[in-house]
């Protein structure tokens, strides 16, 4: 099945993705750092709100199939497709957005001397809060692959409010920095 073809090892697994897209980010954000100087704080951060948009549109998205999937019976081919919905969703944007996102805001953060500043505290908290539910979410869409899932589609509604409101709070926070 695709969805197990996707969980395999080689250059599809998880941990070669991961590490390809690091190096990825890395070797161009490296690269932008030597051709264009001093300005490539400006690119790098266009490059991160970009990662954050493709990160947040997964967050956003991934419960909402949960709430259809809970509706869809087990073994449905309906059911199916879900499952590998939710699993490419999360492989091929969630994942390499929030590893991107990371890298780079680490970058920025750093670049820009922020790492004293009390807002930028305030928002690593809230990111290491929304990385949590990223890896919640993870552990449910492998329950949701098994036909594991018990949680109702009301647990759901719920949860997805949660990655909204950090984002609320983390966009506020990095960008009045009140504090
Ligand atoms: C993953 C860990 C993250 C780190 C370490 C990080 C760090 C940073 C840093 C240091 C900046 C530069 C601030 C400046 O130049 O004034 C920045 C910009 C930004 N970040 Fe993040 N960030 C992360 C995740 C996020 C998330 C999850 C969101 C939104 C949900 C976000 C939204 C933004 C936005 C909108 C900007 C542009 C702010 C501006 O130019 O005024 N970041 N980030």
């Amino acid at each position: 099945m695709a969805g197990e073809r996707e969980t395999s090892g080689g250059a599809s697994s998880p941990a070669a993705r991961a590490a390809i897209s690091l190096i990825m980010t890395v070797s161009f954000a490296a690269a932008l750092v030597v051709v264009i100087g001093d300005g490539a704080y400006l690119w790098i951060k266009a490059i991160h709100v970009i990662a954050i948009i493709s990160w947040m549109a997964g967050m956003l998205y991934l419960p909402r199939l949960f709430i259809y999937h809970c509706e869809a019976e087990k073994g449905s081919a309906q059911s199916e497709t879900f499952k590998v919905m939710e699993g490419r969703l999360l492989r091929i944007i969630i994942n390499p957005a929030m590893l991107i996102s990371w890298v780079l805001g680490l970058w920025l953060a750093s670049t820009g001397g922020f790492f004293s500043a009390p807002w930028f505290h305030a928002k690593l908290a809230l990111v290491i809060a929304l990385s949590a539910v990223h890896g919640y979410f993870s552990m449910a869409v492998r329950a949701f692959a098994e036909d594991r899932n018990e949680r109702p589609p009301r647990f759901w509604r719920i949860v997805n409010e949660v990655p909204t409101i950090l984002m609320i709070l983390i966009v506020i926070l990095v960008i009045v920095k009140p504090f």
